[in-house]
């Protein structure tokens, strides 16, 4: 058991908590780190009430090198999946040396640490984000990226660039960054989900936020771009299926004997306008959702969908929930937040 422990860095926060899960479903033995900067302790209670036992827990900072290697010390690791970092979008082009010192800081620190205790696998967590509004849809892995929109979408450039060359200079080292596209969706049980900081500025927790009566009604940003019904399209897919993927990838750089280094997307392989999101919302809810239309943001990306044929065919994986799924499960989600928030 002892060889497939795996250190998950941000393991308290949205994707990290879910990939503890089907780390755990898959045989592995997760650890989590994490300092809880932009996560709450609840999320371990929810790991547990779906596990039925508590999964080990170190608090502290990424960045920290001294308590890395006590980490390091004390567990021998197959791979470390690395989710730690910062990631509001907005506030990175306010605080950009925050930005850069979280994401990019964390991640060298952990690289020489994975060096020194002689840890080989790395999982980390890219962003669709880095091909900004591409040429050619769907998106392709090969496509080149475009300049970074957000100093927070730089550092996962300059993260994807730093994972290459430390690959390439290290005999055995090896590395596969999954570009994810846009994670909604919490586990089915609702025991864990997303728990966005004050006002989200993503789709769906804002959908399900004003239909709670949280916030009085959505606003789109716009509907004149050129899509079918005018608003932006986006691959939304859900973040069991996204966990799944860091599963199937860590299984993939244990089997490789030399140096690798890959990138992936994590997409369903289809867009859907915000129009369509929010009817699939009102469908699996039930309810009326109260929205107007609203200036464009600067920002954002018209139309984005990943192609997904590289990770279906290297890694074997493929999303399995649907839109619907997803969202249902987000609502259900949202639904348990609002009951604990009353109970308090
Ligand atoms: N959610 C998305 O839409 C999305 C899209 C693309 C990429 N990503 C990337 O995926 C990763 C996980 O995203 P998420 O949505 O789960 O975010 P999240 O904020 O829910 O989780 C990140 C976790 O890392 C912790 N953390 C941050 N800095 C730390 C540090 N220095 N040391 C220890 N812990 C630290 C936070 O407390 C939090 O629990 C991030 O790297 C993010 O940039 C997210």
């Amino acid at each position: 058991m002892a060889m497939k422990k795996i250190l998950i860095t941000g393991g308290a926060g949205y994707i990290g908590s879910h990939t503890a899960i089907a780390m755990v479903n898959s045989g592995f033995e997760p650890v989590i780190l994490d300092d809880f900067s932009n996560s709450e302790k609840s999320m371990l209670v929810g790991l547990r009430d779906i596990l039925g036992r508590d999964i080990q827990c170190y608090e502290g900072n990424c960045n920290d090198k001294t308590f890395l290697e006590q980490v390091f010390a004390e567990n021998d690791f197959l791979g470390v999946i690395h989710f730690a970092a910062f990631k509001a979008v907005g506030e990175s082009t306010q605080k950009p040396l925050k930005y850069y010192a979280n994401n990019i800081g964390s991640l060298l620190v952990l690289l020489e640490t994975m060096e020194k205790f002689e840890v080989k696998n790395l999982v980390f967590s890219s962003s669709c984000t880095v091909y900004g509004q591409p040429d050619v849809l769907p998106v392709l892995e090969s496509t080149p990226r475009k300049d970074a929109e957000s100093p927070y979408g730089n550092t996962k450039k300059i993260g994807e660039d730093i994972l290459r060359d430390y690959i390439k200079s290290k005999p055995g080292a090896r590395a596969i960054a999954l570009r994810y596209f846009n994670p909604i969706g919490a586990h089915p049980s609702a025991a864990i989900g997303e728990l966005p900081l004050g006002v989200p500025a993503n789709l769906v927790p804002f959908i399900t936020q004003t239909a709670v009566g949280i916030r009085e009604k959505l606003t789109l940003y716009g509907n004149d771009y050129d899509t079918v019904d005018g608003t932006c399209v986006r691959d939304y897919i859900h973040v069991m299926d996204l966990a799944d993927a860091h599963v199937k990838a860590l299984e993939y750089l244990a089997q490789q004997e030399l140096d690798f280094f890959d990138l992936f997307n994590v997409g369903t392989g289809n867009g859907n306008t915000v129009l369509e999101v929010i009817h699939a919302f009102e469908k699996v809810s039930g309810m009326p959702l109260n929205y107007q239309v609203g200036p464009r943001r600067p920002g954002d990306v018209e139309k984005t969908w990943a192609n997904t044929d590289k990770i279906n065919s290297k890694l074997g994986w493929k999303a399995q929930y649907s839109l619907e799924d997803s969202l249902r499960d987000s609502w259900k989600w949202q639904q348990k937040l609002e009951e604990s928030r009353v109970l308090k």
